[in-house]
C-alpha cells in the first residue's frame, strides 16, 4: 500500500470532473479538490496548487500549456507531479512537449475509469516505472503501414521513402504550412541507412538502445526517439553506432510498428536488402511494400525472388512494383511486359532519371519538396502519394458504408 495524497483537479468539464471524482473515490486515503478553471486562467495559483497538493490533474486546453508547464516547474522545481488530460488527439510532438516540460503523465479523455484511477495510483506510488502507453481513441483507423524495399544498392529508395512520407502528410492552406496527416518515417536499413544525412538530422541512439537492451518499444520509447524534421515528419533513424542486423526479434518489431500504427497515418519504413528474421514481422504488418527496382532482367530477377520469399510469410504480400530511374513511358516497351508477366503484377509507378535534382536535395540535407520541388523526380512521387491518398480514403469510405 502506498501512503495516501492529495489532488487537485483543475478543469472547466463537468464530464471530466466526474470521471477523477469517481476514479479517485475507487482508490482508498486519496482526497481530491476540484477548481474551476485551465492552466492559463489560474496563472499564478498554479505554482500554489502544487506546492499544496501532490498531484495537480489539469485539462489540455490550449497549445500553450507546455509554456505554462515549462514555468511552473521552473518555479516549484520537482514537487507535485502533474497529469494532463486531452480531450482530443493530440499530436505527438504537442504530447512530447508536454513531457518536456515536465509532464509526469498525458492521457486522452474519455479514458476507462479502471485506467485512469490505475493511473492516478501509478503516481502516487514512489518511483513508479511503468510504461506510459496509452491506446488512440476508438473508432479512429490505425494507421498505414509502407515498406520501401530495394531490389538493389542505389536504386533510390531511401530517397523515395523521404519524400513519399513528406507527400503523405498532405499539406493544405495557401502557404502550404498545415498537414492533414501524420506521418512516419523509419530506416530499418541498420548498418548503412541513409536518412538522417538525408534529412540533415542527428542520428538518435533508439534503435542501437533497443536492440542492445532488449527494449520492447512502446510510446515512451518512442517520444524519447523520434526527432521532428521542419518538414512536420517524425524520424526513427538508423542507428548511430554499428551493430549485427539480427539484433532485433520479431516481437519486437511487431512492437515497434503496431505503437507507430497508433500514432500515425502513414509509417513508411526504409527496410534494408537484407533477408533478416525479423523482416517477417514487417512483411506481416505492412498494407502496402513498394518494391524499388528497374527493368533489367538481373533486377527483376532479385524482384522476383523477393515477392517468393514474402510470400512465405504472407500469402499475398501486398507488393507494388516501382520503377526507378525510368519514365513513365508512353506505351510499355516488350521487354516491360515481359517484367510484368513474371512479377503477376503491374509495373505501376515510375521515378524519373533525375541525379540533378536528386543530388542538389541529398547535398542540401533537404526534401525535394524544398529543394526542387518542380522537378520530375517530385513531381512523380507527388503523384504516387495522391494515388495512395486517394486510395486510403476509398477504403475509408468504404469502411463507413459498410459498418452503417
Ligand atoms: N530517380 C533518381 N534519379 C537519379 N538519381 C537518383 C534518383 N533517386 C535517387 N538518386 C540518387 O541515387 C543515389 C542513391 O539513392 P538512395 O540512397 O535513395 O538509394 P537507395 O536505394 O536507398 O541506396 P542504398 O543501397 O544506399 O540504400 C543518391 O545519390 C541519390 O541522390
Ligand atoms: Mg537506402
Amino acid at each position: 500500500m502506498t501512503d495516501p495524497i492529495s489532488i487537485i483537479l483543475l478543469s472547466d468539464s463537468d464530464a471530466m470532473n466526474e470521471a477523477v471524482g469517481t476514479a479517485v473515490a475507487q482508490l482508498d486515503g486519496h482526497t481530491l479538490k476540484l477548481c474551476d478553471g485551465n492552466l492559463a486562467s489560474v496563472n499564478g495559483s498554479a505554482v500554489q496548487f502544487l506546492n499544496a497538493h501532490d498531484l495537480l490533474i489539469f485539462r489540455v486546453s490550449d497549445t500553450q500549456d507546455a509554456e505554462v508547464v515549462r514555468k511552473l516547474r521552473g518555479q516549484v522545481g520537482g514537487s507535485g507531479m502533474l497529469m494532463a488530460l486531452c480531450d482530443q488527439d493530440i499530436p505527438l510532438s504537442e504530447a512530447r512537449a508536454l513531457k518536456q516540460a515536465g509532464v509526469d503523465e498525458i492521457l486522452p479523455f474519455p479514458v476507462a475509469r479502471d485506467e485512469l484511477a490505475e493511473q492516478i495510483q501509478r503516481l502516487a506510488t514512489p518511483r513508479s516505472m511503468l510504461p506510459t502507453i496509452y491506446t488512440r481513441p476508438a473508432g479512429q483507423p490505425l494507421g498505414q503501414i509502407i515498406g520501401i524495399c530495394p531490389v538493389r544498392g542505389g536504386i533510390g529508395a531511401s530517397t523515395l521513402a523521404v519524400n513519399l512520407a513528406d507527400q503523405l502528410q498532405d499539406r493544405t492552406g495557401f502557404f502550404r504550412k498545415r498537414t492533414r496527416n501524420r506521418v512516419a518515417v523509419v530506416d530499418l536499413d541498420l548498418q548503412f541507412g541513409s536518412i538522417a544525412t538525408e534529412l540533415d538530422l542527428p542520428p538518435s541512439a533508439g534503435l542501437y538502445k533497443m536492440g542492445r537492451d532488449k527494449v520492447k518499444p512502446d510510446r515512451t520509447f518512442l517520444e524519447q526517439c523520434l526527432i521532428r524534421h521542419d518538414s512536420g515528419l517524425e524520424v526513427l533513424t538508423a542507428p548511430d553506432e554499428f551493430m549485427p542486423l539480427d539484433v532485433f526479434s520479431g516481437n519486437q518489431m511487431t512492437a515497434l510498428i503496431d505503437t507507430l500504427r497508433q500514432e500515425f497515418d502513414f509509417v513508411v519504413v526504409d527496410l534494408p536488402r537484407s533477408l533478416v528474421d525479423w523482416l517477417d514481422a514487417i512483411v506481416s504488418a505492412c498494407d502496402r511494400m513498394l518494391l524499388v527496382t528497374d527493368s533489367t532482367v538481373p533486377s527483376i530477377r532479385q524482384a522476383y525472388r523477393l515477392i517468393d520469399f514474402f510470400a512465405q510469410t504472407r500469402l499475398e504480400p501486398p507488393v507494388e512494383i516501382v520503377v526507378g530511374h525510368e519514365k513513365k513511358p508512353l506505351f510499355k516497351a516488350g521487354h516491360h511486359g515481359e517484367a510484368e508477366k513474371v512479377l503477376g503484377r503491374a509495373l505501376r509507378y515510375w521515378l524519373p532519371h533525375d541525379p540533378r535534382h536528386a543530388r542538389i536535395a541529398l547535398d542540401r540535407g533537404q526534401l525535394l519538396s524544398q529543394a526542387a520541388s518542380g522537378c520530375a523526380l517530385s513531381k512523380a512521387i507527388r503523384a504516387m502519394s495522391r494515388e495512395i491518398l486517394h486510395e486510403t480514403q476509398a477504403h475509408t469510405d468504404e469502411r463507413t458504408r459498410d459498418a452503417a
